[in-house]
């Protein structure tokens, strides 16, 4: 296959200036990586969080910067250590910041950041489960080692992570309860969460109690709350609060952000030692072995990617002002190449 030396990216030349498309280079493989056509990208509030320079505390980029965190697409070349991986396979995942900017017609990738695509799904599907689908998995998994019958608040339900998240709990055995606006609960209670609280009416901190987790994507007053209802030995996991100093350290950050991280977290690090409980911040990683996990899933029919809408590659932005808007149930999706 004749590969152009140019391509299509969207990309912002600077922070909290405007994202357009631009031509750039087509990169070339190295020889632990994978070149591959992208076919479809699944949206994040990361995106445009690392547009407006919010993210910086956490990770370098160098300007221009591609738009975009995970991605579905065909192989088309790969470097020469790679195996188990061939031209023609249909692969996803969540590259390493090094390798973000998946809103283009190419990009490369470390083959062990990817997975094949479970035969079911189209690009479309795919591209709507590696960032929020190893987010989802990491939190409960890795660090709260959900158990059969433990309890679990799972914020923003119907979010890009909530819809995964349920379904995941779901099948580690959890009583699963979820915030949502009224219009989501019906559709919350199908993917399987066992009490739906609607936040426009009702404090969740007023009607949950001796809870064992609470996976918090929302921060602020949300998170502060979060302790009221765990049982003594609980713990918060926030994915959206505010960042710890043990994140700072095995971030590699250095010793003035991890004292900054620790500054900022103590009050809600003070909250959680006076209920007995525990905070956490965790920042996802890439991970292929996880994304087979995932894959398996999906392949048995335990996990089914939620998509409220596919817009084409040239509406890229139109897809971000829905984003941003905040009221997205599940994920939107770039349609890069056909
Ligand atoms: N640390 C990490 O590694 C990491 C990884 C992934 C994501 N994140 C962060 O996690 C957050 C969630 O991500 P996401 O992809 O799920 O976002 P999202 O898809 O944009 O979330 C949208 C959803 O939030 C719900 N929502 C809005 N306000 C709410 C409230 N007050 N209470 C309950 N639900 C509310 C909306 O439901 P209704 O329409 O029902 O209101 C909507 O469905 C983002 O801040 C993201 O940046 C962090």
């Amino acid at each position: 296959m004749e590969i152009s030396t140019k391509m299509q990216a969207y990309q912002f030349k600077s922070y909290q200036g405007p994202a357009a498309f631009a031509t750039v280079a087509t990169p070339q493989p190295a020889a632990d990586e994978l070149l591959v056509a992208v076919m479809a990208v699944g949206l994040n509030p990361v995106d445009y969080k690392i547009q407006a320079g919010k993210m910086k505390p956490l990770m370098k980029a160098k300007l221009p910067l591609t738009m975009g965190n995970e991605f579905a697409g065909t192989v088309v070349a790969v470097g020469k250590q790679v195996t188990g991986i061939a031209v023609g396979d249909r692969v996803y995942g969540r590259p390493d910041h090094q390798h973000a900017g998946t809103l283009a017609e190419y990009l490369t990738v470390p083959a062990t950041q990817v997975a094949k695509i479970p035969e079911k799904l189209s690009f479309t599907e795919a591209a709507a489960l590696p960032l929020t689908g190893l987010t989802s998995y990491q939190v409960l998994h890795d660090v709260a080692n959900l158990q059969p019958q433990e309890r679990v608040l799972i914020q923003a339900g119907a979010g890009g992570i909530g819809v995964l998240a349920i379904q995941m709990a779901k099948r580690m055995g959890a009583f699963v309860a979820t915030t949502a606006s009224a219009e989501n609960a019906d559709f919350l209670r199908q993917l399987g969460a066992d009490q739906v609280i609607d936040y426009r009416k009702t404090d969740f901190s007023q009607v949950l109690h001796d809870y064992d987790l609470v996976f918090d994507t929302l921060g602020g007053r949300a998170l502060q709350d979060s302790f009221q209802i765990l049982r003594p030995g609980g713990q918060v996991i926030s994915i959206s609060g505010v960042p710890t100093a043990a994140l700072a350290e095995s971030q590699q950050l250095g010793i003035l952000k991890e004292l900054m991280f620790a500054a900022a977290s103590y009050p809600l690090q003070r909250r959680a030692r006076a209920k007995q409980t525990k905070y956490q911040f965790l920042l996802m990683h890439p991970s292929g072995s996880q994304l087979k996990i995932i894959s398996d899933w999906v392949t048995h029919d335990e996990l089914h990617p939620v998509i409220a809408k596919v817009f084409p590659w040239e509406e890229t932005g139109a897809a971000y002002d829905q984003l941003k808007a905040g009221h997205v149930r599940g994920k939107l999706i770039v349609q890069v190449q056909k």
